[in-house]
């Protein structure tokens, strides 16, 4: 498979860029990812999300998207991806990979960013669809200005 890599930034794509090997999502990952999406439970939407994150241990957690019929409550991939791995015991990752197969890849939803933010601000993301392309940015790049723990008082 070919992959067409786009920067990111706060304010969305960059330019593309050459699909260096850091570039690209790491396989393992993907391949997390795409399972994940294999059993997201969308019966209300037909919207499939997988998310694969690798956490400080270097254990690989993913979730997928589970709905509801109290829509309010459909928990979406990623946050399914960081209480596995929070659940686990692990407190960070470095790295998450968000599959769909949308036309473009799909974004965290503002939700999502905070949840992700808790445990991980400087984690690369990876957003990915099934045709090859590629968002890069991080975690902080969708949450400018976030309230995470350091705002607390210690
Ligand atoms: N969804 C996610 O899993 N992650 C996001 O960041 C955005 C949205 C899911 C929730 C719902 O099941 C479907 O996508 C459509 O919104």
């Amino acid at each position: 498979m070919g992959w067409r890599v786009s920067g990111s930034s706060a304010n969305g794509p960059g330019p593309d860029r050459p699909a260096g090997a850091a570039q690209r999502p790491p396989e393992d990952l993907l391949a997390a990812a795409k399972a994940a999406f294999r059993n997201a439970y969308i019966p209300y939407s037909g919207f499939g999300v997988g998310a694969a994150l690798r956490a400080g241990d270097g254990e690989v957690y993913a979730g997928a998207n589970v709905e509801n019929a109290s829509f309010g409550l459909t928990r979406c991939a990623e946050q399914s991806a960081v209480q596995a791995m929070a659940t686990a015991g692990a407190r960070s990752f470095s790295q998450v990979v968000v599959y769909t197969e949308s036309d473009e890849p799909s974004s965290p939803c503002g939700a999502c960013r905070q949840v992700l933010y808790e445990f991980a601000p400087d984690a690369e993301v990876f957003l990915v669809n099934h045709r090859g392309d590629v968002i890069r940015t991080t975690v902080s790049g969708l949450l400018p200005g976030a309230f995470g723990p350091e705002k607390l008082p210690s």
